[in-house]
């Protein structure tokens, strides 16, 4: 089975590339990734010489580049993560997503639909989306399959817009698909323009903590390595046609987080108590800002026997001794580009 992975250099991609690889010996794993800002071959650099693994640099908006690369790879499957991901972003600059999330989608699907049109059977195209398409949450109730599409910022637009080719294509062409919608992950490898990231990055090194608005958006968050077996799951036993909401059934505010983090680092940096929380800074709020989300993932429980694991704070403290023994990864992404975007993200 020769199995399409894009986006597989980014914080999620990297992670599902790396349980595919060493799990399933039998698949072959094709990497295809622009290499974008958010891209990092060094995510993989612990598997980057194994017999089933290998990296094609491309863009999934390169309309005749994918279609050539279908007829030439013959691929079996494909699980879709090539994205521009981050919501801020999309609000300075929504082109970019539109380009990649709705066109780089409709070309992947196009090729395999020209691919696979004599041999549907057995073939699977697996879109990775966002629990963001179901718009924002009050105090009550979750998303779950079932929730109409609400989305409000141009990320969540164009993945929405996404979803829906997605099943159009089922519907239409018979295309074999599956969707999962995940709530917010974090964990190693993951870039810090992001919330988790950003706050370990800048308690590191001093600098004042972002807060936006008041703090009391509410985020459900999903460990990555979690999400990636979720997929897995997804990938080898959901059914045609279907769609799986992924979370972590882990509600909490951000100014919540961000006081946990301060809490977990003063310990393990050896700072005294509360010092690194006075770097909080509460900062002009995100426009069209959701307020909450949460999932109900029962769907993906009943079904595939999926939950995610361990305790929050007990993956956190994790994911923070990554951060800070992995120095030089740090160091590298935030160097040139994320300067200017921090300086453009955070000065107004
Ligand atoms: P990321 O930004 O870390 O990685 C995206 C990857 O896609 C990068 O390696 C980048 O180089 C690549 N890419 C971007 N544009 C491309 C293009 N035109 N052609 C080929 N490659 C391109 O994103 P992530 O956080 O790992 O998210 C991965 C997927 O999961 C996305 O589809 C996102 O919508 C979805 N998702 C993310 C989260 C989350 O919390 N991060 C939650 C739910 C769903
Ligand atoms: P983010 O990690 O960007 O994920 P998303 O917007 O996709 O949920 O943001 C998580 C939450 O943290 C969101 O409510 C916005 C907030 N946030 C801040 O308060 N400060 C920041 O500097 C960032 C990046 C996010």
């Amino acid at each position: 089975m020769k199995l399409l992975i894009t986006g597989g250099a980014g914080f999620i991609g990297s992670h599902v590339v790396r349980r595919f690889v060493n799990a399933y010996p039998n698949e072959l794993v094709v990497n295809l990734d622009a290499l974008t800002y958010a891209g990092n071959l060094s995510n993989l650099s612990d598997i980057e010489q194994a017999p089933n693994y290998s990296f094609i640099k491309g863009d999934i908006t390169q309309k005749e580049f994918i279609a050539n690369l279908f007829r030439a790879e013959q691929f079996d499957a494909v699980i879709h993560l090539a994205a521009e991901s981050h919501v801020d972003r999309s609000i300075t600059g929504p082109d970019a997503f539109i380009q990649t999330n709705v066109m780089g989608t409709a070309n992947l699907l196009n090729a395999a639909v020209e691919s696979w049109r004599t041999h549907m059977e057995g073939k699977r195209f697996y879109h990775v989306s966002t629990d963001e398409v179901f718009g924002s949450l009050g105090a009550e109730g979750k998303f779950n399959e079932a929730t109409a599409y609400d989305p409000r910022s141009p990320y969540s637009a164009s993945k929405a817009s996404s979803d829906h080719l997605v099943r159009a294509y089922h519907h239409t062409y018979g295309l074999p698909i599956v969707i999962s919608n995940c709530s917010n992950n974090y964990g190693s490898h993951h870039f810090p323009e992001k919330l988790i990231p950003l706050i370990i990055n800048n308690i590191k090194n001093k600098r004042p903590l972002p807060v936006y608005g008041k703090g009391e958006n509410v985020r459900d968050w999903l460990w990555v390595e979690d999400h990636a077996r979720a997929i897995d799951v997804i990938f080898h036993k959901g059914r045609n046609g279907e769609t799986y909401c992924i979370g972590g059934n882990n509600e909490w505010k951000n100014i919540d987080v961000v006081r946990l983090l301060c809490r977990l680092m003063d310990t393990k940096l050896g700072r005294a108590e509360g010092e690194s929380a006075q770097l909080i800074t509460y900062v002009t709020d995100r426009p069209g800002h959701d307020a909450r989300y949460a999932i109900d993932a029962t769907k993906l429980k009943n079904e595939l026997g999926w939950e995610p694991t361990q305790p929050f704070e007990e993956l956190l403290s994790k994911t923070v001794d990554w951060y800070l023994s992995n120095e030089p990864w740090l160091e590298n992404v935030t160097s040139g580009g994320y300067r200017s975007y921090y300086e453009m993200q955070y000065s107004r």
